[in-house]
């Protein structure tokens, strides 16, 4: 019998997790208290669906070289959960649960949280650059790396992390929080599947058209991350519920109501997928991972 969707991203989650698993740093040495708190937070679990992204962009568009491949899904993993562990500290949300564990710095303390967050952003890079082999597929993992470099930077997320942080305690208009949603959350997201189709080898305009998709899927990702802090339980997300009202952030839902949010969830994945579908190219479970994030429950 074919596997269920369900069984089929359980089954390449754990694909996922061996490769980033295999590209952790050993708990060692002098400073082994923050390799320690960096291993901690990679290894709570977490869905994946960056590298997972990455993973079957790369595929969509033909890809067969994973000596190129596997760090990067690494590497984008490393930057993420860096993300999160800064996002949680108590100057900026100020959440005590991630993955369904405490967070790093409740665990670590904070100072070494900031530096075990630091350290995934660094050793990111250490990991993308073993892609890297002397020969001609230089140019190609050359382009990705830069790629690595900018998404989540100043023009990515921590661009999109800053307006969130400085944005709170008053109404902003809608045009900001989308620049909040697409840079604190889609850059990653476009980071993830641009690298998998230069990887593979897509053209120009092909990137190009995966970074407006990702674009488009990361806004309803960030919306359904809205409603699920309002809907969801602890329990279930393995994060607190209710951290936007503490925080008196804008959200989309604050903005425009639950109904509306629940249907722009609807309407942005319907945009992505038109435009999935346009590309000519096929990947039957790809299209169906980016429909069902639309429905997720965690
Ligand atoms: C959480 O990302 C941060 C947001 C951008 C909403 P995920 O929901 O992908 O978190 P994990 O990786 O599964 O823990
Ligand atoms: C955070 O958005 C996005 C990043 C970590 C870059 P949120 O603050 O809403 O994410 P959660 O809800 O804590 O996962
Ligand atoms: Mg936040
Ligand atoms: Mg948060
Ligand atoms: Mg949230």
């Amino acid at each position: 019998m074919e596997p269920s969707l369900k069984e089929k991203i359980q089954n390449k989650t754990q694909k996922i997790e061996e490769i980033i698993y295999s590209y952790l740093p050993e708990e060692t040495g002098y400073q082994k208290t923050v390799l320690s708190a960096m291993n901690y937070t990679m290894k709570a679990g977490g869905k994946r669906l960056r590298p997972m992204l990455m993973e079957e962009t790369f595929v969509l568009f033909g890809g067969t070289d994973r000596e190129l491949l596997e760090p990067f899904m690494a590497a984008i993993e490393m930057i993420h959960t860096y993300s999160l562990i800064h996002d949680d500290l108590p100057a900026l949300d100020n959440d005590d649960y991630r993955r369904g564990r405490k967070t790093a710095h409740v665990v670590y303390g904070e100072a070494m949280a900031i530096l075990a967050g630091d350290a995934l952003l660094n050793y990111a890079f250490e990991t993308a650059s073993k892609a890297f082999r002397g020969d001609e597929r230089d140019i190609t993992v050359a382009k990705a790396f830069r790629i690595l470099a900018s998404k989540p930077g100043i023009y990515g997320m921590i661009g999109g992390q800053t307006a969130d942080v400085e944005e709170t305690e008053h109404q902003i208009e809608l045009d900001k929080l989308i620049f909040i949603h697409e840079n604190k959350t889609s850059a990653l997201i476009e980071c993830a599947m641009m690298i998998g189709a230069i990887l593979a080898g897509a053209s120009e305009q092909d990137v190009k058209d995966v970074e407006g998709i990702a674009r488009k899927i990361g806004l309803a990702f960030q919306i359904q991350d809205d409603i699920l802090d309002l809907t969801s339980t602890q329990e279930e997300l393995g994060k607190p519920v209710g951290s936007d009202e503490k925080n008196q952030k804008n959200t989309y839902v604050s903005l425009k109501g639950m109904e509306q949010s629940v249907q722009d969830v609807q309407r942005y994945t319907n945009e992505a997928i038109q435009s999935f579908d346009n590309l000519g190219y096929s990947n039957e479970f790809l299209r169906s991972l980016l429909l069902y994030l639309s429905g997720r429950k965690k």
